[in-house]
């Protein structure tokens, strides 16, 4: 529990979750979290931007009386979702006189998940602005970055950018602003894989806007704040771009070493030609680490021994989810091995409806890799060197 002022009469109150090692009871976050809340003093009106979890509402209830907060006007909610939204119940019981300040997408998914009654509600548009006096909150609205009601919101008077998720890390630090070395990066990456990178062509659009505010400094809901917001929204705009690298990603599983013998030829067989490589032996891997080289690798190829007649569970849970975030990936491919039979090829490729990429020549065998089969991965080897050139990015 700690207060920490980001300007004169603005400063964040949120909670910082050191514990918490998954999200979504899905998503991996080695780092811990935080859920940021921000209370504005104005010359008339006092506002607080975001809840919290509901699991550490205790947290931002005593940092507002820590504050001396005694009345809050404006609720500011810039996304429903709950890590950010369920401790708004508790606050306006609290504060009673405090409104929701919202637009009309959020109020309707906060009266659906909080069950907040319609008269607690101020709605704003796109563009509108509220004065606490001195300061203004100016509303910035951004469907699908990463829900259909999230927004941001400015503070143009101390150009400060409140983001909720986008910008974001779940990253524990008792740092309030990322620290010079910027070892953020990582962090960041693996919040943009997990969570924003279904959205990148909305981002895109966004990343423009943002620019054109030109902030000083970026206030996230999770993790520390930018002083230097170009750092992160560079970045940003390197990810959401069409640019990948010339890496292959081998995420695999192995039962008996056939399909990993497999896997070990064709790293080597990359590696041989110039390409980066990265496997994935997915009963041992953090599926956060395969989301973030997800990001920018320029090739896929999945690799999956036979059970029963199809794919191994774990490779098809690993296929749904890149299919899930939608990774820009411009080759795929699949190679493994079958006892008798099986339909590993057509299953894997019917999970990945979203991944617009060329497939390239399946290598999938009876067995233990034989000379031919070997040479099949050569071959394969050969087309994703061929198709790297292609787009150019073969040093
Ligand atoms: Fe951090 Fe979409 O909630």
């Amino acid at each position: 529990m700690a207060v920490m002022q980001i300007k004169p009469n603005i400063y964040s109150v949120g909670a910082i979750d050191w514990n918490r090692r998954l999200f979504d009871e899905l998503i991996p976050i080695p780092e811990g979290t935080s859920y940021n809340s921000y209370v504005i003093k104005g010359a008339e009106k006092t506002a607080l931007i975001d809840a919290v979890d509901p699991s550490k509402e205790s947290e931002l209830i005593a940092n507002l009386q820590k504050l001396g907060i005694k009345k809050i006007d404006y609720l500011v909610s810039n996304h429903a979702e709950q890590d950010h939204s369920g401790a708004i119940p508790s606050i306006l019981k609290l504060y009673p006189d405090a409104k929701v300040v919202t637009n009309q997408k959020c109020k309707s998914m906060l009266m659906d998940l909080l069950l907040i009654p319609d008269e607690k509600f101020i709605v704003i548009a796109d563009g509108q602005a509220l004065s606490l006096g001195g300061k203004t909150l100016q509303f910035m609205l951004a469907p699908w970055v990463h829900w259909p009601e999230t927004m941001f919101t400015c503070l143009p008077e101390d150009k400060i950018l409140f983001t909720c998720d986008f910008f974001g890390s779940h990253k524990a630090t008792s740092e309030l602003f990322t620290s010079i070395d910027y070892n953020i990066y990582d962090s960041a990456k693996r919040y943009y894989a997990e969570i924003m990178m279904p959205f990148r062509t909305q981002i895109q659009k966004h990343i423009e806007k943002v620019r054109e505010l030109n902030p000083e400094i970026i206030a996230p809901s999770h993790g520390p704040l930018y002083k230097k917001p170009e750092f992160i929204i560079n970045a940003y705009a390197d990810w959401v771009s069409d640019n990948v690298k010339n890496t292959v990603l081998v995420p695999y599983v192995s039962m008996h070493g056939s399909t990993a013998k497999m896997v070990e030829y064709l790293v080597g067989a990359l590696m041989e030609r110039g390409i980066a490589v990265k496997p994935f032996d997915l009963p041992k891997t953090d599926i956060g680490e395969l989301a973030i080289s997800l990001v920018d690798a320029a090739t896929v190829v999945f690799a999956a021994p036979t059970v029963l007649f199809g794919a191994h569970p774990g490779v098809v849970y690993a296929a749904y989810l890149a299919n899930a975030i939608h990774p820009k990936v411009k080759f795929a491919s699949i190679i493994g091995s079958y006892g008798w039979a099986g339909k590993t090829v057509e299953q894997i490729k019917g999970l990945l409806p979203n991944i617009k990429a060329e497939f390239l020549e399946p290598v999938v065998i009876k067995g233990f890799p034989k000379e031919e089969n070997f040479k099949a991965l050569d071959r394969l080897a050969d087309d994703i060197l061929r198709k790297h050139g292609e787009i150019g990015i073969v040093k």
